[in-house]
């Protein structure tokens, strides 16, 4: 259920049904989540954020850690607007993301929402939460690293949610870069959250010598918005 008076705007009971039961599978990892987080926390009160660990990710091959319900609204709206029909994806987990993209790319008139996993149970459990929400025909989501599974693209990018490891982040935006239209739009969770560790990735696309314009938003603790200006 939602958590919040105000519908969902997706106005769609099946599809609305999955989240419900995606998110309520997600509230359930919280207090797991905030012992893993507590000795981190200072960073965050400090203004510096959460200090990412590379070592620590086994502990999230089975966490949901998606993105909230506004950020998932706000790209519906986004995709829409934009008419997008190509969408890629950095970071599927258990498809929560890829289903709000995928219901607007549907709602587009068609095309693919190309989703990425490295945790082949989540590419699994990812495509049958999507088959539950009847999105299927939208979505393709590789297996492995996205360094490698978003070698080949073959159309122009409309649409991009960055929301995988963030120490790859600036390496996979380089290499989605040449393929994202101009007027495409980046999406970046988790800017507030790990503050420090993404500066050099924020700082990239608030630098307009890279061909974008952007800005943090005041979603989730930071959520970047960069339009491909050229
Ligand atoms: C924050 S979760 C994504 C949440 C998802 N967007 C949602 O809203 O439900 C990050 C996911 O990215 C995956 N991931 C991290 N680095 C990756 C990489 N280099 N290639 C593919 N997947 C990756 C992780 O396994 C994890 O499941």
């Amino acid at each position: 259920m939602r958590k919040d008076s105000r519908a969902s705007i997706l106005n769609d009971p099946t599809i609305e049904a999955v989240l419900d039961r995606l998110y309520e599978e997600a509230d359930r990892q919280v207090g797991a989540l905030l012992w893993h987080y507590l000795p981190k926390l200072p960073g965050l009160f400090l203004g510096k954020g959460i200090q990412w660990d590379q070592t620590k990710t086994e502990f999230y091959r089975d966490k949901y850690i998606p993105i909230e319900r506004d950020q998932g609204e706000f790209l519906y709206l986004l995709a829409r607007s934009l008419n997008a029909k190509a969408i890629v994806e950095y970071g599927t987990s258990f498809g929560i993301s890829t289903i709000y993209l995928a219901t607007a790319v549907r709602d587009n008139g068609g095309g693919v929402v190309i989703g990425t996993e490295m945790v082949p149970e989540k590419v699994i459990q990812a495509r049958k939460n999507i088959a539950d929400a009847e999105l299927e025909t939208y979505v393709e989501i590789r297996e492995g690293n996205a360094l490698e599974t978003l070698q080949h693209l073959n159309q122009p990018i409309d649409l991009v949610l960055m929301d995988g490891w963030i120490h790859l982040a600036i390496d996979v935006l380089k290499l989605l870069d040449p393929f994202i239209r101009p007027g495409g739009i980046v999406v970046s969770d988790n800017v507030g959250t790990f503050k420090d560790d993404l500066k050099p990735y924020v700082e990239f696309l608030q630098d307009p010598v890279n061909g974008y314009r952007s800005a943090t938003l005041a979603l989730k603790a930071g959520t970047e918005f960069s339009v491909k200006v050229r």
